[in-house]
Order: structure tokens, then sequence, then C-alpha cells
């Protein structure tokens, strides 16, 4: 038989000890398409996003070859700076948020690429100065006019931003520039339906809806991104996907954090903005989706489409059975006092904002109806952790009626999305001995067993895909709005109600949020599942 009739496209096998090492090195799964040359321009170039995240970002993924060549960074901002200036200003950032100082061999052929662009907003067009710049600068480093555009602001600048580049030229992919225009936008993409829309028009004048990349920045993370291949790479798993063998479903992501230096933004947003509408809804509709036809873009994004459409209206009447909210008091996190929310620099001293929400879902549609699925968030929280838990239905506990005092626990499969990225699956055994007695043992999966391939962050995979115009992991505009207007009854019930100071329940930081979420699994019959 000829050698090559043996060949596969499968890569070798990983065998993996369950919480061990690889035993069979796998084959990479490195990105190999070429990039397109392009400039990188990010708005907003001297702000927090630019500097915790964007560069960082860049400088990572040029250091592991994952940035075109040639590709320029144009940084464009109001401050009146020197691109010598921004370059210091960049790498004391870079060099305090990794605690390392640069060295020379790495930062230098970055740094020559970088450049500042001061934006005026005294003119008519404030970004004409940036289209100049860009085009001579495509034109000598023979960029072919592609653009990236960064909308690292905050979202109430977005509308005035994007018309001020399409009056300037930015979106337009014609003779002028040459090459595709993109943009990337950061969540909240708007702050209900109405606005949304409204966002949607503005920034439609100029780009189509395949030049806009919505970030969700969950969506990149590598354990989220890896729950598609958990379902539909392995057969074992699929077939009790489904309401005949689920109980229910519980996803949490738990922060220590509180609102840092963000209480402006997220005094209008709270947790159901700020983590419901978009992250909290991606990982349920990437837990609950059906399997797309193909494993491309939009047709995976068709298939969430579908699960949000299918989210049965909350059932506002009756909203303490299905929702909880709570704010954060003074309370104790790694080992420090921390103040309450209303304490917290820039927050309202009477504040309402719910800091932590727990909801109960439920879909109707063939495969989920009756399985509710429980979504908890919050800040200050005892720990830093985003899970999902499935707790499977339990067996008829007949054969062992007559030994066993005691109810057979269900088997749990938990996917922890971070940190410490693993799967457990936790089953019965037999305790040794003549007695019959059962044990719940766990088997536990760590991604960090897998010591293959590049971990790329999430911001890193997102300009990644922006770059290779691959739109997974963004989010689609219809996404956008029926997220929205399966929040937007829940925000008015629950921002109108006249008993909204009752219902927020206060919970001290450092726990895992108020008594009342977990009374609410608890007289369900129900406990939480965290690892
Ligand atoms: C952001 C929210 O989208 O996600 C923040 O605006 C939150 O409030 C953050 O802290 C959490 O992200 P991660 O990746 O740290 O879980």
């Amino acid at each position: 038989m000829n050698e090559d009739s043996n060949r596969t496209n499968e890569t070798p096998e990983t065998v993996i000890n369950v919480g061990g090492a690889p035993l069979q090195e796998s084959g990479s799964c490195l990105i190999e398409e070429p990039l397109d040359p392009c400039a990188i321009v990010i708005i907003g170039a001297c702000g927090d996003l630019t500097r915790r995240k964007i560069i960082l970002a860049l400088f990572r993924l040029f250091k592991s070859g994952g940035l075109p060549d040639p590709f320029l960074v144009v940084g464009a901002d109001l401050n009146d700076m020197t691109t010598e200036a921004y370059r210091d200003f960049i790498k004391e950032s870079i060099q305090s948020l990794t605690g390392e100082s640069l060295k020379q061999k790495d930062w230098d052929p970055f740094v020559s690429r970088l450049h500042y662009v001061v934006i005026n907003p005294e003119t008519d067009s404030p970004y004409d100065e940036v289209a100049d710049f860009l085009k001579i600068e495509a034109r000598d480093s023979h960029l072919s006019g592609n653009r990236l555009l960064y909308l690292a602001v905050p979202p109430s600048q977005y509308i005035n931003i994007i018309q001020n580049l399409g009056k300037a030229g930015f979106a337009g992919e014609d003779e002028d520039w040459g090459g595709w225009s993109r943009v990337i936008i950061e969540k909240p993409f708007g702050r209900d339906l109405q606005s949304a829309l409204e966002l949607d028009r503005n920034i439609r004048e100029y780009f189509r809806e395949d030049q806009i990349y919505r970030i969700d920045h969950y969506l990149a993370k590598e354990t989220v991104q890896n729950l598609l291949m958990f379902r539909f790479a392995n057969a074992i798993f699929e077939p009790i996907w489904n309401r005949r063998y689920i109980n229910h479903v519980q996803i949490t992501a738990a922060e220590t954090l509180g609102v840092e230096h963000r209480a402006v933004y997220y005094e209008q947003a709270g947790v159901l903005r700020d983590m419901f509408q978009n992250h909290m809804l991606q990982l349920l509709a990437m837990t609950a989706m059906e399997p797309p036809s193909v494993f491309e873009a939009d047709r995976v994004r068709d298939e969430k489409i579908k699960v949000f459409r299918s989210l049965r209206p909350f059932p506002v009447g009756q909203i303490d059975d299905h929702l909880v909210l709570g704010q954060y008091v003074e309370g104790t996190v790694d080992g420090q006092t921390v103040p309450g929310y209303r304490e917290e620099t820039g927050v309202d001293e009477r504040s309402l904002v719910p800091t932590f929400a727990m909801a109960k879902v439920f879909m109707d549609n063939w495969r989920w109806q009756g399985v509710p699925f429980y979504l908890r968030s919050g800040k200050r929280m005892a720990t830093k952790l985003t899970e999902i838990a499935i707790e499977f239905k339990r067996v008829p506990n007949l054969l062992f009626r007559n030994v066993l005092s005691e109810s057979i626990h269900p088997n749990v499969l938990v996917l922890r999305i971070q940190p410490d990225e693993r799967i457990t699956l936790t089953f019965q055994t037999k305790l040794p001995g003549a007695r019959v007695c059962l044990q719940p043992v766990t088997m536990d999966f760590h991604y960090s067993s897998v010591q293959e391939g590049i971990l790329l962050g999430a911001y890193e995979k997102v300009i990644l895909d922006c770059l290779l115009g691959d739109h997974m992991l963004f989010v689609r505009q219809d996404g956008v709005e029926e997220c929205w207007s399966f929040l937007s009854p829940i925000l008015d019930a629950c921002e109108t109600c006249r008993d909204r100071e009752q219902s927020l329940h206060l919970y001290e930081a450092g726990t895992w949020g108020p008594q009342e979420a977990d009374d609410l699994m608890r007289d369900a019959g129900y406990a939480w599942r965290t690892l």
C-alpha cells in the first residue's frame, strides 16, 4: 500500500493523563496564513485601554511573529506630544505592567513602527492630519492602504468619532486609499435596544457590517473557544447535551475587583449591562447552541442568535423568583479591607446600581425546554472565577435503595474558563470495603498540562483575528439587538420599580454575593457547583 494512502488530515493524538502531562506531542496549531501589511490606528492612544491591553497585545504579537510585515501603529489622541514622547510613555507603561524592563533587542524593532499624531478637535475634520500621515506612510512603507481602526475610547464618544473618521474618508476602500478598512469597537454597544440601533445607524452610514468587528473579549478566551470543540469534536457529549439528561446549568463569572477607576461608566451600567448583555449571554449561547453546519463565522453566529431568540421573555411580574440583585458593602478581599461600592470614588453615596446579579433563564426550544440556566456575576466576590457547571439528572435510586441511606449525587461537569483552565467530571465510585458506600470522585483535566501551542491572550486573539478578517469571535449586530431585546424589559422593570431599594440585597465584599441568591438555588433544590 502506498504510504500516503494511510495519511489523514488529523493532527497526531495528544494522549493526556488525567491531570498529568501529555505523553505524545500534538501537531502544531499555529496560524500560518500570511497577514496583509497594514496600519493599526488607535483612537484614544493615551487612554487606559490602549496602555493596559492594546499596546501590550500588539507587542506580544510582534514578538511571536503574529503581526504583518510591514506594519505600522499610529496612536492618535488629543494630548499634545511628539512621537518620541509617546514611545517613552508606552515603554514605561509596558514595563510597569509586566514588572520587567524591556530588552533593547525586543523593543527597538517594535518601537520604530510606533507613531503618534495629535487629533485636532477644533477643526471641522479632526482626523485629517491622521489621514494625511497615514497616506504618506502607507505609500512610503508599502502598506497597501490597509487600515485597522481601533476605537479605544469611552462609548459615549463612538458616534462622534465614527462620523469624523467617516468624513475623513477612513472607511473607504476606494482608489484614494486602496486596501481594506476595518473598525474595532469595544462593548458596550449602546445601553439599551434603542441606543444600540442608533449607534448602528451611525456606523453603517460609513462602514459595512463586514468591516465592523464588535469585541466581546470573553469569546476570545481560549477556554470559551474550546467549548465548541469540546461539544462538537467529541462524540460522547452531544447525545446527552439536552433536557433528557441535563438537570440545570450554572454559569458564574465572579470577580474580586471592585469598580476601580470606572465609577462614571459603572454607575450608568451596573452588572446587567456590564456583564450580562454580553459576556454572560455569550457564554450561555456557546453552551446551548446547536451545531453549526460548518465551522464558519456566520454559521456559528447564526446558531448563537437562534439561542438568543429562543430565550423565554423574562417574567417581569414575578421578577423576585427569577432575579436577585446585589451591591457590595465593605469587606475583606485577599486579606485586605476594601470599601463598599457606595464608598468608591465617583459613586453616588446612595447609589442603587447593582454590582451582583443572579438570573434564572429558560430557553423555549426542543433541546432545552424546562432546563433552568442560572447565571451569576458580581464584583468583589470571594474569588476570581468564570465557570460553567452542567448538572446531570440523578439516576433512579431504585437499585441501591436497600443499602444506601442517601440519594445518589448527580454527575457534574465543570468547564473552568478562568483562571486555572480545566474540565472536571464528577461521578460515583464504591468506597473499598465490605459495606456499600459511594464516594464522588473527580476526573480533572488541566489545560496547563498540554504544553503545546502558543496561548494567546484575549486581546492578542481579537487583534489577530481582525487582521485575518475572521469574524467568528466578534458579535454581529443582530446578536447585539437580540441580547438587548431580552435584557431591556428586565432593566426597565428593575430601574423603575417602586421598591428598588428593597430589591437590592447588600453583600459583604469577599463573599459569594447576597444570601438571597443562594436561597433561590436552595429553594429549587440545587447548590452552586463551583470548584
Ligand atoms: C469587562 C467589564 O467587559 O469584563 C469589566 O466591563 C469586567 O467590568 C471585565 O471587570 C472582566 O473581564 P475578565 O476577562 O477579567 O474576566
